[in-house]
């Protein structure tokens, strides 16, 4: 008991517990800030934290990096198609999540995804600080990917809904708040984007790209493209259109390779609340938030936004 009581304090080590608010999450809900980002407790107690510093990434791997919500699942498939001779996914029987590791999820959890041999295709939600150092040393590449914070945050709140191991019960507004009060997993999100900005306009820095959300709906074809440049793969217009074509919204939808739909068979999403391939649109916000909660987010803009900052 003693020795489970000392791992415990050893893997919450630089954790701060996050107050959650009472009505918003059910009880058994933890979240940990570590260096400056939201964890849920699984993923800090499963001592993840500790063991990312060591390890390696290869050269050949390609990190698909974001903000949850942000279209991660939607490049994944590109990168995914690109990396594997612009093969569609659709008769696969492996889901996105054995192809596609979830580099710090316990599940399969890093020690299979540092086992897997071969050049590796893995998701991250870390902030750039928080990567292995290995991955910017061996030169893997890293294709990270941002979105409108006011459709993530929409997109957001029905992915905690969706998901059972959630445990969020609280309503849109309520959610709009942790959001903005940097409580939501891997917020803060301005700090997220930045991070990755940052380290993209670095200039020694050619190993990592971000693209958008918008950029991908305005033309996906520019956007498939500068991925394939970015990760060395040759690719015709034809490639490019098949490409396109199999990572379109109603195509990933009915591919039950990539649309999650698993999840609510084996316990993971709730059957009755939406699908995880929910809209696919740019600026769902406008009709989702009423007007208080879009007077909230210009001013959360209005005092966070810099000068600086890229639109999105
Ligand atoms: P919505 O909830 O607004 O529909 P992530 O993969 O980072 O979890 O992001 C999920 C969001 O991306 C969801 O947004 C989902 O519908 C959208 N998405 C996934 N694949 C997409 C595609 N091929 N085209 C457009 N949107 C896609």
């Amino acid at each position: 008991r003693r020795r489970k009581h000392d791992r415990r304090q050893r893997l919450l080590e630089g954790c701060v517990r996050v107050p959650l608010v009472p009505g918003h999450y059910e009880p058994n809900i933890v979240f940990y800030r570590y260096g400056g980002y939201v964890f849920p407790e699984q993923i800090v107690l499963s001592g993840v934290l500790q063991e990312l510093p060591n390890f390696q990434a290869r050269e050949t791997d390609v990190i698909v990096a974001s903000f949850p919500k942000t279209g991660t699942t939607w490049v994944q498939e590109i990168v995914y198609m690109l990396t594997h001779d612009c093969r569609s996914s659709t008769d696969d029987d492996a889901t996105l999540e054995t192809r596609f590791p979830y580099l710090e999820y316990p599940y399969p959890g890093l020690k299979t995804v540092a086992a897997t041999p071969g050049p590796r295709c893995i998701k991250t939600h870390l902030p750039y600080h928080l990567l292995p150092p290995s991955v910017t040393t061996a030169g893997a590449k890293v294709v990270y990917v941002t979105r409108n914070p006011r459709d993530t945050v929409v997109s957001y709140y029905h992915f905690a809904r969706l998901l059972t191991s959630a445990g969020f019960i609280g309503t849109l507004d309520d959610f709009i708040d942790d959001f903005l009060d940097e409580k939501v997993p891997y917020s803060p999100f301005l700090s997220h984007v930045r991070e990755y900005r940052a380290a993209a306009a670095a200039a020694s820095h050619d190993s990592l790209l971000c693209v958008s959300y918008e950029q991908l709906t305005a033309d996906p074809k520019g956007v498939v493209r500068a991925i394939a440049k970015h990760l060395n793969v040759a690719v015709s217009e034809e490639d490019v259109q098949f490409v396109v074509d199999h990572t379109s919204f109603s195509a990933m939808s009915n591919n039950k390779s990539v649309n999650y739909e698993h999840w609510k068979d084996i316990g993971f999403a709730h059957k009755d609340r939406g699908n995880f391939l929910r809209k696919g649109k740019i600026g769902d916000w406008e009709t989702s938030l009423n007007v208080e909660q879009k007077a909230r987010f210009a001013s959360w803009e209005a005092r966070n936004l810099r000068p600086d900052d890229a639109p999105f």
